[in-house]
């Protein structure tokens, strides 16, 4: 039906018209590059338009919509495409932050109320998940993704495709997805965004591509190109990329957007000018062009002169149509969206606690000496910090529909929370930064650092004179929102100098400091580790995170988050992660940290100062030794892992327990440990539940040199434990 359908239109498409579909503009209302469109409703009304993106309103989204259907010759209706990246008015922790809670669950449901909310107003697509894996906390965008590991990464990816598309993409309220960014674009170069990427084929398939590909295999609709360069050609016009692997290797039948003018920027990575980058682009596999208009300027003139083949143009074409067709647009271009749906479907107090729930998830515990927490309801504390008060740095990056004044700063959540039983005091203490660059950025896209006209010193002593006054200190410091995300990569990744400063002094007062840490991405924190008492990491908790924030510090929810991606001791040891290789001189048992002629440095040990996985609880668990089924598995057959994960504090908690293999002997080198299964489980105090792995060839397999899929025969060791370090460990046999 959809074919016939398709084929009906095409015949009566000119070529310019087929060449339009492929164009997406922007309404301006969200600009993140030089680029700008104009004329976009004559552009419409000429059938040169396919689809929108970036639009905020849905007053306007509809007067597109009404124009394209009304106005332009064939009335094909419009893509509205949007950074519904976690969440639309509800927005929840940023997707670093949601990763660390490791529930699938809830996370896919992150996606659903997200596709809800969304479709309300008009959008029928979303340039989500973002499933780039990411090695190197400079890199800004690392906020934006699962972290560090593959096998992660991908069951959230899959989770979110799903939430977001449902199971049939007709259905009003389901929205399509788009996997970006296809691919490697985290693994810029010393973590600088948009810089170059370079890694053998091996690595893409074993470590970088599981997510994307997982992704598809659920079903995602779209991919989205990514800027950086793969083995020398830009990912947009990388025809092995965009054609062999993902159509032919892995049997994606949707369509394939740029990401924001990436085409143009081939020109700058010299590979042509525009007419040249948008022929190689098309001819790759690429389908529509953001924002650019490469493709609208020069593909006409291309054709004659034979660069590009109208059967690419009818290619690219036929799967947008198709992607229109399969949401429904042709029966409905407005998709049941209206002011009532929007009314009784965004914002609601329902999808706010489930956005309050999702914040307690994420937020992860990375000290807590002598129980300092929870915080109990009595006497005073003394709130201080830049973010202490600030509505605008809670809800983290990529919030474009949210309306982020509203949400309750941390102060305001405290308070409520606590009403009189405690008494709280406020104070600045500092200004975010004195780093221009970092302000300059942080204030984008409607944020506030609220700068404080005060010298550093009258800051600093009123924050003093608080803290004299109250019994403990609760310091909110970290980053602004805008200091991760796009274009947002720094070199130094510690709490900037204006807040250290203050935090030491704080210190020196004696009296106990919680830190709660704002973040999107893995900081480094080796001084704070040894000098403050207890912190807490709350990410960018979405529109509910004071209120998550007052829940977890004072106790009503036990933290259960881990890290899904490693924090170093400092910016010389990146990229560390857990799975990396052993090399030919590992560090050998008795060995101290820095020992001659073996990888290591002089000034720093091997060590991260927080591993993957790692995160606590106001609880503890202990785990038993593994028992193992067999000591052997045979081809076919399936192995099962057990332990007794019993809980040895005082009050319920949450722990993920974590499944770990090592690949012994391989005709490649292999990792030291790759994440294999994980559960989360909640026990009550003095409980004890068994969790078992089941372990299978599948597990097992990994692309060999000459990228061929498949196992190896002979001896693993299998880990189970809290964290990717501390595991209890065994061995088996691979017949
Ligand atoms: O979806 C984003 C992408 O992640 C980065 N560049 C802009 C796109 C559209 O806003």
């Amino acid at each position: 039906k959809m074919k016939t359908f398709v084929d009906g239109l095409m015949s009566k498409m000119t070529l310019e018209e087929k060449i339009g579909q492929l164009n997406l503009l922007t309404s301006g209302a969200v600009v993140t590059g030089s680029a700008v469109s104009t004329d976009v409703e004559k552009k419409i009304k000429e059938g040169k338009v396919g689809g929108l993106l970036n639009m905020t309103r849905p007053e306007d989204i509809k007067r597109a919509q009404q124009i394209a259907v009304t106005q332009s010759r064939l009335k094909i209706p419009l893509l509205f495409g949007l950074d519904v990246v976690h969440g639309y008015k509800t927005t929840f922790p940023i997707p670093l932050a949601l990763s660390c809670s490791w529930d699938m669950d809830m996370i896919e449901r992150s996606a659903r109320v997200a596709a809800i909310e969304a479709s309300a107003d008009g959008i029928n697509w979303t340039f989500s998940p973002m499933v780039d894996i990411a090695r190197d906390p400079r890199w800004g965008r690392i906020a934006e993704g699962s972290g560090e590991d593959p096998y992660l990464g991908s069951k959230i990816a899959a989770a979110m495709v799903k939430g977001y598309q449902g199971n049939d993409l007709r259905k009003p309220d389901n929205i399509m997805a788009c996997v970006k960014h296809f691919a490697l674009y985290g693994a810029a170069e010393a973590g600088r965004d948009y810089n170059t990427t370079d890694m053998s084929r091996v690595r893409m398939y074993n470590e970088y591509f599981p997510p994307y590909l997982a992704a598809v295999k659920a079903g995602a609709a779209t991919v989205m190109t990514s800027f950086n360069e793969v083995d020398g050609v830009p990912a947009t016009a990388n025809k092995w990329l965009m054609t062999d692997v993902l159509r032919n290797q892995w049997g994606f039948k949707g369509f394939v957007v740029t990401d924001y003018t990436a085409i143009n920027e081939m020109v700058a990575h010299g590979l042509g000018d525009l007419a040249n980058v948008s022929a190689l682009a098309l001819n790759a596999g690429t389908d529509m062009d953001m924002v650019g208009e490469g493709f609208i300027e020069t593909l006409p003139a291309s054709v004659k002169a034979g660069k590009v083949s109208v059967k690419n143009i009818d290619a690219a074409c036929r799967r947008i149509l198709e992607a229109k067709y399969q949401l429904g647009l042709f029966d409905d271009p407005y998709r049941n969206s209206s002011p009532e749906r929007s009314q009784n479907n965004i914002y609601t107090d329902a999808q706010r606690s489930e956005s309050r729930k999702a914040a307690t998830e994420s937020f992860v515990l990375l000290k807590n000496q002598a129980n300092l927490l929870p915080l109990k309801k009595q006497g005073s504390i003394a709130l201080i910090g830049p973010l202490a008060n600030s509505r605008t740095n809670m809800t983290g990056t990529w919030s474009v529909s949210a309306a982020i004044e509203n949400h309750p700063s941390l102060l305001e959540a405290l308070q409520k929370e606590v009403g009189t039983d405690v008494k709280i005091n406020y104070a600045k203490g500092a200004n975010l930064t004195a780093d221009s660059m970092l302000e300059i950025n942080s204030t984008m896209f409607g944020r506030s650092l609220h700068r404080d006209g005060r010298s550093a010193a009258a800051l600093k002593k009123e924050a003093l004179d608080i803290a004299a006054q109250s019994d403990i200190i609760v310091a909110a410091l970290g980053e602004a929102s805008e200091m991760t995300g796009e274009a947002a990569s720094r070199s130094d990744i510690g709490i900037p100098d204006t807040q250290k400063e203050l935090l030491a002094a704080l210190l020196a007062t004696g009296k106990p400091v919680v830190l709660v840490l704002f973040a999107g991405r893995p900081m480094t924190l080796t001084w704070e580790n040894q000098q403050v008492p207890a912190i807490l990491n709350v990410w960018f908790g979405g529109c509910e995170a004071g209120a998550a924030i007052a829940d977890v510090l004072f106790g009503a929810v036990n933290p259960s988050g881990k890290l899904t991606a490693t924090f170093p001791q400092n910016v010389g040891q990146i990229p560390i992660y857990y799975s990396h290789k052993n090399t030919g001189r590992p560090l050998a048992g008795n060995d101290k940290w820095f020992t001659k002629f073996r990888s290591n440095y002089l000034d720093v040990s091997n060590e991260p100062l927080y591993p993957f996985g790692y995160g606590l609880s106001y609880t503890s668990f202990s785990y038993s030794d593994i028992t193992l089924n067999s000591a052997v598995l045979k081809a076919g057959g399936k192995l099962t892992a057990t332990v007794t994960v019993t809980n040895t504090g005082n009050r319920e908690g949450t722990e993920v327990v974590q499944l770990y293999i090592r690949d012994m002997v391989g005709s490649i080198a292999r990792p030291v440990k790759e994440l294999k299964g994980f559960e989360r489980i909640t026990l009550k105090a003095g409980a004890a539940q068994q969790v078992t792995f089941t372990v299978t060839e599948n597990d097992l397999k990994y692309y060999n040199n000459e990228l061929k899929f498949g196992v190896e025969p002979g001896d693993f060791k299998l880990f189970i434990g809290t964290n990717s370090r501390d595991v209890k460990e065994t061995s088996f046999k691979l017949q």
